[in-house]
């Protein structure tokens, strides 16, 4: 199976939400090529909006960057795993860019109504719906109560509810405590757990997302954590 991890968070390496989503591809088999794209490096231009995929080349962008290569090991691979950061309530900028700049998936809009956003990408020569996408995003806030309702909101509007897997963690800032904390090395472990899950089934079961879906930490311990942290940084 071709996997394609591409990290949207502006730290590259060192981004939080990584911690993560090396976790989740250690939980799958040694034959399992992975292929990491750290969009920080990448030369991405923004969509100009002129409609060229959908019109005089279509399929094509008309932008030649380093998009040309990320379609590509898009094409090529079995799952996606979007990794990012949570910023503002949604998704980080370098996602949002390269998000628009995948037009050229969808079909052409011709005012259906019947047309939702995940129909149009139902590109016969794309394949894309065969394709599996998993969302891995942390944020700093203490708790997941109300801060990824945007983000999910998006990804359901373009997917399809139910389409892909997400793995959403608060108390994102802990994780690069990484292996040195045992609540944080019990969580990776479950999220190692849930890339296994994930690789035999093609989903999590509910009890495993259930428990992801549980902070690190207290919300007391994570006050005196967070501060530690902040106090440490100035
Ligand atoms: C510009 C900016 C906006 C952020 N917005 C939010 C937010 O809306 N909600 C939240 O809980 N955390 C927010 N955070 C915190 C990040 O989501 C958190 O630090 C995350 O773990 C960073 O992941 P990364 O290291 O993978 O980039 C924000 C951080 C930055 C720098």
């Amino acid at each position: 199976m071709k996997i394609l991890v591409i990290n949207g968070s502006p730290k590259g390496q060192k981004s939080n939400t990584m911690w993560l989503t090396n976790a989740f591809i250690s939980g799958f088999p040694d034959t399992a090529e992975v292929k990491i794209i750290h969009l920080k490096d990448k030369d991405i231009h923004p969509c100009m909006g002129c409609f060229s995929c959908w019109t005089k080349t279509p399929g094509r962008c008309a932008i030649q960057d380093d998009m040309q290569e990320i379609y590509q090991a898009i094409l090529e691979s079995d799952v996606i795993i979007e990794s990012m950061p949570l910023y503002f309530a949604g998704v980080p900028s370098r996602i949002r860019m390269m998000t628009e700049r995948c037009l050229l998936f969808t079909k052409r809009y011709e005012g259906s109504p019947e047309d939702s956003f995940h129909t149009i990408l139902e590109l016969d020569e794309h394949n894309l719906m065969d394709k599996k996408l998993v969302l891995i995003s942390s944020c700093g806030y203490v708790s997941m109560d109300t801060m990824f309702e945007g983000l999910l909101k998006e990804y359901d509007l373009i997917c399809g509810a139910g389409n892909y897997t997400k793995i959403l963690c608060a108390q994102g800032e802990l994780l690069q405590a990484g292996d040195r904390t045992r609540q944080v090395v019990n969580y990776l472990e479950d999220v190692r757990e849930a890339g296994r899950e994930f690789y035999e089934n093609g989903c999590l079961t509910p009890e495993r997302e259930r428990k992801l879906s549980e902070p690190m930490v207290s919300p007391k311990t994570f006050e005196i954590l967070i501060k530690r942290y902040w106090s440490e940084r100035m």
